[in-house]
């Protein structure tokens, strides 16, 4: 806390609330109205949150004028180039880049938990033969909270550290799993000699009548994507994680509840809605008949995979994962795949279009995910569990950042009432 420098003044009265600035390392002050209403009587009113702080972390640092994101203080960009998925795993919940002895047994960890308990594969078959994978992985990843009774004590350290180690290591498998289910082929075990992302594209690809070799090209691909994604401070799966979180519940549920906001089509659900619109779009030459829907506020249509709410500048992970779609298609040979040249159309268009560059509106992360996913095989209902897998980190991070801070209290936001004043209850027949 800092000196306070600002105040709510009630204009009929000249009353004077102080509000203290809560300063970080990086970025605005937040100002602190936690005592508003017992001083005045009035609450704060901001849906939607788009200027209100809901905790302090030191996780993730993001500057949405600037397109600056930073994990622990370390730039996406360079942690892309330079560390693997796991390495970035193990500094965003540790807060310090592994060496190489402490890498190795971080990674021994997650190996050795890939595995889920036998009779939670039977849930799988539970769900209908077309379930999408969203659904059967916010109800698994629920269902391990049935499971681990060992580990339930929020407040001790290393109950903490198994669950992490836990969340991570099985999230690939479950997801693999619903895949597996999805398209009527039998689970595939984990293959623990194999790193993070080739294991998933074993787990995924593999059938027991024939050997099946890992593109080591797509394992490096994914492993960039999960880097990407790997955490995105309070959005709002992580912030729903918190939310459910603070009441102490069991930290496999809490992750289930991050899943299920995650699925939508405004936040990580995108990635499926880009693909689908291309779909839609059908090909070049119905761009700017798409175009004209999109601008025009009667039509509901909106460019999935533009926009941001903090990003105003550009996305960062969209700049890296740009580059990146071009060399992944390049080495697949995917180079001239129309949905590509589909979506490289709409970019030029928007970034051009007045409507798009008065609302600040740019490719994010998802514009280019799906057609790097796709270009992997990975099917279009798949991609949000691609995403889930990754957000796994920053999920566990944030719920150990909080659950270890002795002055969390339980989230529990007011409202402004908008509905009937006092009135009596009359009995049936007068109504
Ligand atoms: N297409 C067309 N118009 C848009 C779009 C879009 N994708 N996004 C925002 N707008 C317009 C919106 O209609 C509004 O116009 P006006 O001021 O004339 O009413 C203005 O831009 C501001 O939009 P908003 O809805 O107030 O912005 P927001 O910050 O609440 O929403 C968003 C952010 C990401 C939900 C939104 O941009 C959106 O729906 N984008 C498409 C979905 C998408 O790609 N989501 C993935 C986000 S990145 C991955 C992740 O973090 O999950």
């Amino acid at each position: 806390m800092s000196t306070p420098n600002y105040s709510l003044v009630n204009d009929a009265t000249g009353e004077k609330i102080e509000l203290p600035a809560v300063s970080g390392t990086l970025g605005p002050v937040g100002l602190d109205v936690g005592k508003v209403y017992g001083k005045s009587g009035v609450f704060t009113y901001d849906p939607g949150f788009s200027s209100t702080c809901s905790t302090q972390s030191s996780i993730t640092y993001i500057d949405g004028d600037e397109g600056v994101l930073l994990y622990r203080g370390h730039p996406v960009d360079q942690l892309a180039q330079h560390c693997s998925f796991v390495e970035v795993a193990y500094l965003i919940l540790h807060g310090e880049l592994p060496n190489a002895a402490q890498l190795e047994d971080f990674d021994q960890n997650i190996r050795r938990h890939t595995m889920i308990n036998e009779s939670l594969k039977g849930f799988f078959g539970g769900f209908r033969y077309d379930a999408h994978p969203m659904a059967m992985l916010t109800g698994v990843v629920g269902s391990l909270s049935a499971f681990y009774h060992d580990t339930t004590n929020n407040k001790d350290p290393r109950h903490r550290e198994i669950f992490a180690h836990r969340m991570i290591a099985k999230i690939p498998t479950i997801a693999a799993a619903a895949y597996k289910r999805y398209v009527g082929q039998p689970f595939m075990y984990p293959q623990n000699h194999l790193d993070y992302c080739s294991n998933l594209l074993h787990m995924m690809f593999a059938v027991p009548a024939e050997p099946y070799h890992v593109d080591p090209v797509a394992a490096k691909a994914l492993d960039v994507l999960f880097i990407l994604h790997a955490d995105h401070e309070q959005n709002a799966s992580t912030s729903t994680v918190r939310m459910a979180g603070s009441t102490g519940c069991n930290p496999y549920a809490a992750i289930a509840s991050g899943i299920a906001a995650l699925w939508g089509p405004a936040h990580g659900g995108a990635n499926e809605a880009v693909l689908k619109m291309l779909g839609e779009i059908g090909d070049v030459s119905q761009v700017q008949g798409f175009m004209d829907k999109v601008k025009d506020k009667n039509s509901g249509v909106r460019l999935m995979g533009f926009g941001h709410r903090v990003y105003k500048n550009f996305d960062p992970r969209a700049t890296i994962i740009r580059e990146h779609c071009h060399k992944v298609l390049k080495h697949l040979g995917k180079e001239n795949d129309p949905q590509l040249e589909l979506a490289m159309k709409l970019e030029e268009i928007a970034l051009s279009d007045d409507y798009f560059r008065e609302r600040k509106l740019y490719p994010n992360v998802d514009f280019y995910s799906g057609i790097i996913y796709k270009a992997l095989g990975i099917p279009v209902n798949m991609f949000t569990p691609m995403f889930a897998i990754a957000r796994t980190v920053g999920w566990v991070a944030h719920w150990i950042e909080m659950i270890s801070d002795p002055t969390m209290r339980i989230a529990r936001p007011r409202q402004v009432y908008t509905g009937a004043p006092l009135r009596d209850v009359s009995p049936i027949a007068q109504r």
